[in-house]
């Protein structure tokens, strides 16, 4: 069976590639995505790909995954540092999350060291740039497919 994982990035990460390229990189958010939907259909998962600036859309497309996909890899962006909503989403949604941050957030401001939507994922990855979203689509197929063949 072909597993369906929604990857949902959230505010200003539509701006990869131009944005602090000193600590996101060069990366566009078009690229990584289109890595991460190769990386997935090698590992037999389709990849869904939705970002918004916006909190209530990105607890829309959390709330909808629930009966569309089997699993979120999530890079909620500030919102992780402040959205209670977010997390509510991801802890009803009942799927497996990973959460993934391009940059080492500890390493950061205070602000970023917290991130409330931690409480409601399987594994984290940050640190990693742009390959911390295939690392978190490893991770996923992994979880969603235990005996699969390495
Ligand atoms: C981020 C880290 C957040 O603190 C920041 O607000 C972002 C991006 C990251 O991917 O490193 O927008 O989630």
């Amino acid at each position: 069976m072909t597993h369906k994982i929604l990857l949902l990035n959230g505010p200003n990460l539509n701006m990869l590639g131009t944005r602090q390229p000193e600590i996101y990189g060069r990366e566009t958010l078009a690229h990584i995505e289109q890595s991460c939907q190769a990386r997935g259909q090698a590992l037999g998962l389709t990849v869904d790909c939705r970002q918004s600036n916006s909190e209530g859309v990105l607890v829309d497309h959390i709330q909808e995954a629930r009966q569309n996909h089997q699993g979120i890899i999530i890079n909620p962006a500030a919102y992780s540092h402040t959205s209670i909503a977010i997390l509510d989403a991801l802890l009803a949604s009942d799927l497996p999350v990973i959460e993934v941050h391009l940059s080492n957030i500890h390493k950061r401001d205070a602000f970023r060291h917290h991130s409330y939507v931690s409480k409601a994922a399987s594994g984290i990855v940050c640190g990693f740039g742009a390959r911390g979203y295939l690392m978190a689509i490893d991770a996923m197929a992994d979880i969603l497919q235990p005996q699969r063949e390495a």
